[in-house]
């Protein structure tokens, strides 16, 4: 539980201001790249248009979830380079994983990105011997949900009062295959 409390004070209060309109973006190609440092300030302007509920990741949280060499993160990106998603998979020492956020930027949802980066992640884990990974998602999230559903992952326990402003999360897992079978 400790990495629960950990993540759990990632969340930090930050004004997103007014909800934006999201018009589709034209249809494109996408790409899945390794996020790297250089890529912090486009990850956190985009991030701020995930999670536009007033708790979010700093860029303090960031730099620590890119510092550490046995973490993941990866990026979705147009041809033209610009990044459209992002995910952040904490590796525990005990070879477990967590995923610690993923976001699409709105007016790419429902192509499949999100899916793409669970998947692209899941392989590298696999490959690195990792047989579990868990997140935590709102209970109000049910987009969320819907994805991690059909990408394998149950709920395995709902905790109370997770986030700051009292709503609970559902503890969600999925067991990936074992690479030395
Ligand atoms: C959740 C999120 C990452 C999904 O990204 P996405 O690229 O739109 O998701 P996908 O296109 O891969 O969705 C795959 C499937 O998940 C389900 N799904 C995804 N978003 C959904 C939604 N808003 N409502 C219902 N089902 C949804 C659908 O079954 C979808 O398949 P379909 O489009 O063929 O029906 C994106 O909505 C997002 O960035 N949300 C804000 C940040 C966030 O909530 N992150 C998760 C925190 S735990």
């Amino acid at each position: 539980m400790a990495v629960l409390q950990t993540i759990r004070n990632f969340f930090v209060p930050i004004e997103t201001g007014e909800s934006e309109a999201v018009v589709p973006a034209p249809p494109t190609e996408y790409e899945v790249h390794p996020l790297t440092d250089k890529h912090l300030s486009e990850v956190l302007r985009l991030n701020v248009r995930c999670f536009r509920n007033g708790e979010n990741y700093t860029k303090h949280t960031f730099n620590y979830l890119l510092s550490e060499p046995r973490n993941l993160s990866y990026r979705v990106a147009t041809p033209a380079g610009e990044m459209v998603g992002f995910v952040f998979v904490l590796v525990n020492e005990d070879g477990s994983a967590h995923l610690t956020t993923i976001g699409v930027a709105p007016e790419h949802r429902r192509r499949q990105i999100g899916k793409r980066l669970l998947t692209h992640v899941e392989e590298a884990l696999v490959l690195r011997g990792v047989l579990t990974v868990v997140l935590e998602v709102r209970v109000s999230n049910t987009g969320a949900q819907s994805m991690y559903r059909d990408s394998g992952y149950t709920v395995v326990q709902r905790l109370a009062k997770y986030y700051n402003n009292g709503e609970d999360c559902f503890l969600m897992l999925k067991a990936l295959p074992d690479n030395r079978s």
